[in-house]
């Protein structure tokens, strides 16, 4: 039985319980975190609290916990597991109060972690990589804050999943801004684009990561706006997330990406990856 955290307690995971007037619950009134576990160590913790930090701060919720508290929790549960590749889901919603719109005073926020199984990534994945459609951005303003309110989110995933395609790749106005659950990368002619950070879309970590990695492999990086049309001219599209790590896409609504194969560049960033992680 896996062991979770709720305000203050740790218990089995099935005695965790919230009242239905959570604002979590009624209104999506909450923020989150997920934070990948390689060798049984969180990975980039302090860019994963940075970020949760900003979250609860733009939706003005006080930050329950300072940094050292946030490690010894997620430390006692990674553990207390059995397996030590994870990730730990991390939610703070407002707290309990009597349904209204505005925030309420005075209320404590819920906090709640919890570890996740790591999802076992099909070998086909790296060999023969995933397949993509593109959709039109139905989402807010405010893609940014790490909000579980992801209904939008997971309408779009829904068609790349009756289409039988593994990601939805978001577009507005004619620009790709990232996936459904994931940050996009393109390759185009040995070089590598990607959105700037703003408004409208996560700040992913595991983009950072690839940024990172792109430079240590002398691999040229412009973050600048990705058009429709540059994905349909890329050599490789790379999408990338805590859980998928980085993988490529062979298939963008129908038609082969490239060589319809996992490319060079991603080839060399995924190796870099994996190296990293298991420093
Ligand atoms: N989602 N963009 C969106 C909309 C996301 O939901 C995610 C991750 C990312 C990548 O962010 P990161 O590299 O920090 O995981 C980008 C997580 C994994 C989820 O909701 O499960």
């Amino acid at each position: 039985m896996s062991l979770a955290y709720l305000n203050g307690d740790f218990k089995a995971l099935e005695e965790c319980q919230v009242s239905v007037l959570d604002r979590g619950f009624i209104f999506g009134d909450a923020v989150y975190e997920l934070i990948p576990v390689y060798n049984n160590k969180p990975f980039q913790l302090a860019r994963h609290l940075k970020r949760l930090a900003r979250s609860l701060n733009e939706i003005a919720i006080q930050t329950p916990h300072d940094d050292q508290q946030w490690q010894g929790i997620i430390q006692s549960l990674i553990d207390h597991y059995e397996q030590e590749q994870c990730s730990i889901y991390i939610q703070i919603t407002r707290g309990v109060a009597a349904r209204d719109h505005a925030y309420p005073k005075s209320v404590a926020p819920t906090v709640f972690v919890m570890v996740n199984p790591w999802p076992t990534a099909s070998d086909t994945y790296l060999t023969q990589g995933l397949s993509a459609v593109t959709l039109e951005d139905i989402r807010w303003d405010r893609c940014d804050i790490k909000v579980t309110s992801l209904l939008a989110n997971v309408m779009m995933k829904q068609q790349a999943v009756n289409q039988q395609a593994h990601e939805t790749l978001l577009v507005r106005d004619g620009v790709v801004l990232e996936g459904s659950s994931s940050n996009v990368f393109v390759v185009q002619a040995g070089q590598v684009f990607t959105a700037e950070k703003n408004h409208l879309i996560l700040p992913g970590i595991t983009r950072d990561v690839v940024i990172d990695l792109l430079q240590q492999c002398s691999i040229r990086l412009i973050e600048r706006a990705v058009s429709i049309e540059d994905l349909k001219c890329a050599d490789e599209i790379w999408i990338t997330s805590s859980t998928k790590e980085c993988l490529p896409i062979t298939l963008l609504n129908g038609q082969a990406v490239g060589d319809a194969r996992p490319g060079k560049y991603w080839r060399q960033v995924y190796d870099a990856f994996q190296t990293m992680k298991s420093l």
